[in-house]
């Protein structure tokens, strides 16, 4: 047999989490608040035939063709209107096209980060950043959230630590996995804090529009005067993950080196399914699709916060999210959630453990819950399962 000799980039230990989560969604039995799958009954599945069948009468050629890294002009053009109502002026020569958000992260990472250097993230965060940021060899630095997102006065001492950080990782709306919400003043004091040292800030926001709740709050993009920020949304939770589209917004400096980067990754995103979501958005108003959305959320997320307050046991806190698809719960006591998602999935019920979210030191009985992927009648029954497993386990 084979020994093979891989790179640094590859993780050493095997910890797929995220393996572990679709497993668990995709046995019909099991009642799955782990992954962060969107509602697919409301996937627009007839719009978007009838985009595809005129992109081919339209474009047919075209679309079968190779083309360039940045991606299609229609769709960028389209995007800066998106980003317009993001309160981010930009053009289309600033917007790239990426086969998801997910490669926004990792070409990011691919640039900015040397072996060894800093980087500064909420803790928790999302894990399949964290997996990014160790293939390229990073120091995480985790710093601690509150209701309000990540704590700046902790960031500013590490920042002075490491005042040679590269780079803060920040999901600023709806968190994943906590579902929090970083507040307008710390916006502003996390653009001027990475003005102060020199930092770059990549700024992760696939939930921002999914607001069911609260007031708009500008991007920290709208807040940069420097350039800093490099801003990355998507078309996974608005539309459709399977469609594997995102974009990258950063000024031309950044995005001259990106697109080498992204020509080498895989030449261009697929140029088909960009002409579909562009005409998709000229055949119908996306904002009315992500309205539908977010009212199906709300709704699913009411719903589990109720039966959480109901069913689970007393001292339990919970976040409460303005938008997005995630809830975090922390348990009293000393509760290890890795275990309890063992009982759990002999009950059929998942979640997944605070401990893949991480980057450094795992926070004991913390775990998220993802509200929208299930339905109603789901969301009762799969918390009482887990009300009686945590129960058990207390
Ligand atoms: C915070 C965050 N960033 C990026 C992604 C990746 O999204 P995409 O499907 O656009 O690659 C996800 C997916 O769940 C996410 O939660």
């Amino acid at each position: 047999m084979t020994n093979y000799e891989f790179s640094n980039s590859v993780p050493k230990k095997v910890n797929d989490a995220i393996g572990e989560v679709f497993k668990a969604a995709s046995d019909p039995e099991v009642i799955s608040f782990a992954g962060g799958l969107p509602a697919p009954e409301l996937f627009p599945v007839q719009e978007i035939k009838q985009a595809t069948s005129d992109v081919f009468d339209q474009y047919g050629k075209e679309v079968l063709q190779y083309s360039g890294a940045i991606g299609y002009k229609g769709l960028r053009e389209q995007i800066v209107d998106i980003m317009a109502e993001r309160k981010v002026e930009t053009n289309i020569d600033n917007i790239a096209i990426t086969t998801g958000s997910q490669q926004s992260i990792d070409l990011t990472a691919r640039m900015l980060i040397n072996p060894n250097d800093v980087i500064f993230v909420e803790d928790p965060t999302y894990l399949s950043a964290i997996d990014v940021f160790k293939s390229y060899g990073a120091k995480i630095i985790g710093i601690p959230m509150d209701d309000d997102g990540i704590r700046i006065d902790v960031l500013r001492e590490k920042m002075e630590k490491y005042p040679n950080g590269k780079m803060i990782y920040t999901i600023p709306n709806f968190q994943n996995p906590t579902g929090r919400t970083l507040s307008l003043e710390r916006r502003k004091e996390l653009v001027s804090l990475a003005n102060e040292f020199g930092t770059h800030i990549l700024e992760d926001d696939p939930y921002g529009a999914i607001r069911f709740s609260g007031e708009f709050l500008p991007s920290l993009k709208s807040f940069d005067t420097e350039e800093r920020v490099i801003y990355l949304s998507s078309f996974s939770k608005i539309l459709a993950p399977g469609l594997r589209m995102g974009w990258l917004v950063a000024d031309s400096k950044f995005m001259d080196k990106f697109l080498l980067m992204k020509q080498s990754a895989d030449l261009h995103t697929d140029n088909l399914t960009q002409y579909i979501i562009s005409q998709f958005m000229k055949n119908n108003d996306i904002k009315q699709h992500i309205k539908l959305i977010s009212e199906a959320y709300k709704n699913r997320a009411d719903l589990m916060i109720k039966q959480i307050d109901k069913k689970f046991p007393e001292g339990v806190k919970h976040s409460n999210p303005e938008g997005g698809m995630f809830i975090w719960v922390e348990l009293p006591g000393n509760i290890d959630s890795d275990e309890l998602f063992k009982i759990c999935i002999k009950n059929n019920v998942a979640f997944v453990s605070g401990s893949a979210f991480y980057p450094n030191k795992v926070t004991k009985g913390t775990f998220r819950m993802n509200f929208s992927n299930m339905s109603d009648e789901q969301i009762i029954l799969g918390i009482d399962r887990m009300a009686k497993a945590i129960k058990e386990m207390m």
